[in-house]
């Protein structure tokens, strides 16, 4: 049975909320969809009476595992190819000569999903900065707000679609060990990256560095205007001076920030920098 109007907008107002995931008009299908299969993981008869139960009782479990249901997870390794470029071939070698008193460097992927974008830094990192890799302390931080994604991420095994998907197989030889019909990841490269869950609309906790490099990537798109306003203030207070923001391609700072700058390069990437007069 389709859910009705009412039990929709409930599900629409919860997401924005919680996680500030803006549901389009016509996305009821997408709820029944991924509502009805958490339904019947959990034990109820279907996607209403969860709704249902919700409404009389909104039980932070079930409100944390209708959300973790409700994203949209995909991703894959060395998406869209061309920042991993900028990233190795300008990005990584400039900050390695300019930090290279403090030998510190911090990176975040803010967005992580399944842990192929976070894997794929490190894998830049193993392959072309090996020396910088074991002199300075490089911090890899991952975040989500799925839990389901990141317990995926920290396991770091794949199947054979999501290593079909981006990865050469040069790398995929070289960093993965096949395991009947699936890819584990090699701990050289698993176990540089630190998984958190954390919600980009709640406080970022205070422990957390400055960045030096933060890949936003396609999450952005989910959310309304005064989100992504709010939040890209505040990834600028978490970057370093002079630190990098890379976007997703169907996004951009353009009239939501006037305080980045789109960085000019060979590979036409969506990166930014924090104006010098705009820093902090
Ligand atoms: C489409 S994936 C993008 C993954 C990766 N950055 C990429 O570009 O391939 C979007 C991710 O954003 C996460 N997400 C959505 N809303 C969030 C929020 N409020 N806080 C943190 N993560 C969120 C989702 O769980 C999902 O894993």
């Amino acid at each position: 049975m389709p859910i009705s109007p009412v039990e929709y907008d409930y599900i629409c107002q919860l997401l924005k909320s919680e996680c500030a995931i803006a549901l389009d008009v016509g996305k009821e299908y997408l709820v029944e969809l991924r509502i009805g299969i958490l339904a019947e993981n959990e034990g109820f008869s279907s996607a209403q009476n969860l709704i249902q139960q919700l409404t009389q009782k909104k039980e932070p479990q079930l409100v944390k595992k209708v959300v973790d249901a409700m994203t949209t997870n995909e991703t894959l390794f060395f998406r869209d190819f061309k920042p991993f470029e900028l990233l190795h071939k300008e990005i990584l070698p400039h900050l390695f000569q300019r930090q290279s008193g403090a030998k510190e460097l911090n990176i975040w992927s803010a967005a992580c999903s399944m842990g192929q974008e976070p894997y794929s830094i490190a894998m830049v990192l193993d392959q072309y900065f090996a020396q910088q890799r074991s002199d300075w302390k490089i911090h890899l931080q991952a975040t989500d707000i799925s839990f389901t994604c990141l317990n995926y991420a920290k396991d770091a095994v794949y199947n054979q679609f999501e290593v079909n998907r981006g990865l050469p197989i040069s790398l995929l030889v070289r960093y993965f060990e096949q395991e009947n019909d699936r890819w584990k990841l090699k701990p050289v490269i698993k176990e540089q990256v630190q998984f958190q869950e954390l919600n980009l609309i709640e406080p970022w906790p205070s422990y957390m560095p400055k960045m030096d490099i933060i890949f936003l990537r396609n999450v952005l798109i989910y959310f309304d205007f005064a989100t992504k306003k709010k939040i890209l203030q505040k990834v600028r207070q978490q970057l370093k001076p002079d630190g990098y923001l890379f976007l997703g391609n169907a996004e951009t700072t353009l009239m939501i920030d006037d305080a980045f700058s789109r960085i000019d390069s060979l590979y036409n990437v969506n990166c930014y920098q924090v104006n010098s007069r705009n820093n902090q």
